[in-house]
């Protein structure tokens, strides 16, 4: 069993019977949402998922996991979910995936909320992998002229083929470096000053909002509680 997949098996213990439960999006969700399946089919795990992504909705079908529109589910029991780096004081950067906006909703919604995966993801300070900002296509470069007055470094997400990424809201990703941004380490501030410029939709900044980190590397699962 590789790394994600024993980070991603070991948080479907979390979720009992009855659970309504958010589901993630990325590789090591992939396998939270494939043991997830399993148990529906082989225990007759009585659960009801909201997904984060058209990927992990495509996933969670095919296993037969039933599903729930977010809008038809405001409160959930538990929202698992990878993470792309996470500081010691809990503070995750998501969107990897492009999934920023939709995982932020379900995790919001979620009364307790686990993390899962590789040990690498654990870092002392953010920021090396980038922040990704989701923008409205409208104006976007009006977005990217803010944030290069603040200091940070927008680069616009492009597919493999030179396509400008899309999101499942058809909205683009800003990644973003804000090592010299005008807010230094602040990232309260920085998230405030995103919030704030119109075009903005939702950042990749996870400010201390999980329960629970379930990492797993060489050395096997650790399990980390805020
Ligand atoms: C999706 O937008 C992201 O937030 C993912 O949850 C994150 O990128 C983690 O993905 P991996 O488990 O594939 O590293």
């Amino acid at each position: 069993m590789n790394e994600k997949q024993m980070a991603g098996y070991e948080a479907a213990k979390y979720v009992k019977d009855g659970m309504l439960v958010g589901i993630g999006t990325g590789s090591t969700a992939y396998y939270l949402i494939e043991k997830l399946g399993q148990r529906v089919k082989e225990e007759g795990l009585n659960i009801k998922c909201v997904s984060t992504s058209d990927a992990s909705t495509e996933q969670a079908k095919s296993l037969g996991i039933p599903l729930l529109d977010t809008n038809d589910a405001p409160e959930l029991d538990i929202c698992i979910d990878g993470v792309d780096e996470v500081d010691p004081q809990f503070n995750g950067i998501k969107g990897g995936g492009g999934a920023l906006f939709r995982e932020k909703i379900v995790a919001r919604s979620a009364k307790y909320n686990i993390w899962v995966c590789h040990s690498a993801k654990l870092v002392e300070e953010i920021g090396d992998f980038g922040l990704p900002v989701e923008v409205l296509p409208f104006g976007y470069k009006h977005v990217v002229k803010k944030m290069e007055d603040a200091g940070f470094e927008p680069v616009l997400r492009m597919n493999k083929d030179g396509s400008i990424y899309e999101t499942n809201n058809h909205n683009y990703i800003l990644d973003t470096k804000y090592t010299n941004s005008k807010f230094g380490k602040d990232y309260a501030a920085m998230e405030a000053f995103l919030k704030g410029t119109l075009g903005v939709l939702e950042t990749g900044f996870f400010l201390n909002c999980t329960d629970l980190i379930i990492s797993a590397g060489a050395d096997g699962i650790t399990t980390i509680e805020n």
